[in-house]
């Protein structure tokens, strides 16, 4: 597994996010939504992480880690509580295909079973997105609900805390 790292993704990020979102793999993926990134960025509320990963020292992706019952435009509806929802994705298309989601997912897993109240962790690829569903399901995410998100069909994948892959 290769060697990533996560720490903060702060203000100083600000441009590589926004060359990311211009990649047409990060576009298909996640084409209606606006990550506001210049406000969010410059806030660090309590129920969200988003974090850069890095390979020797090198950024190659965004990871956000979320509480969907707080979370405060409320996504996900009326979430019940412990729960976490992940957003993932590599920037550039050369880092695809390495190792370093797999490794991202692992160690994102991981922070949010850290926290002993919560019961699963919820991820929702476009229906379309076919790598993606192949890329959860191998690391234990099962086909959960098919659900609208805005103008998104969206397949829900769920982790329950039981079937999360070890270190
Ligand atoms: C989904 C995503 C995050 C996966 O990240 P990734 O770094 O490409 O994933 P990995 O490299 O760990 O695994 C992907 C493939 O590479 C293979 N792989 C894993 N480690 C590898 C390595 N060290 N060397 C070569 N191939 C490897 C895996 O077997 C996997 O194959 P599969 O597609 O047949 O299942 C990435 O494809 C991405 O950013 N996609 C665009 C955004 C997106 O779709 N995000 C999810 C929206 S919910």
């Amino acid at each position: 597994m290769p060697e990533v790292t996560l720490r903060p993704a702060t203000l100083g990020d600000l441009e590589l996010l926004r060359h990311w979102d211009e990649q047409p793999h990060t576009v298909a993926s996640d084409p209606n939504d606006d990550w506001g990134w210049e406000t969010e960025l410059a806030r660090d509320p309590p129920w969200r992480e988003q974090l850069i990963a890095e390979v020797d020292g090198r950024p190659v992706g965004f990871l956000q880690i979320i509480d969907p019952a707080e979370e405060d435009s409320h996504y996900w509806g009326d979430a019940p509580p412990n729960l976490r929802a992940i957003d993932i994705w590599i920037g550039e298309a050369s880092d695809l295909n390495r190792g370093y989601g797999t490794a991202m997912m692992k160690q994102a897993i991981a922070r949010c079973f850290a926290a002993p109240g919560v019961t699963a962790i919820l991820i929702d690829p476009l229906a379309s997105n076919t790598a993606a569903h192949r890329f959860y399901e191998r690391i234990g995410f099962r086909f959960f609900d098919r659900r609208q998100f805005g103008g998104d069909d969206c397949f829900v994948y769920r982790l329950k805390r039981d079937d999360a892959p070890g270190e």
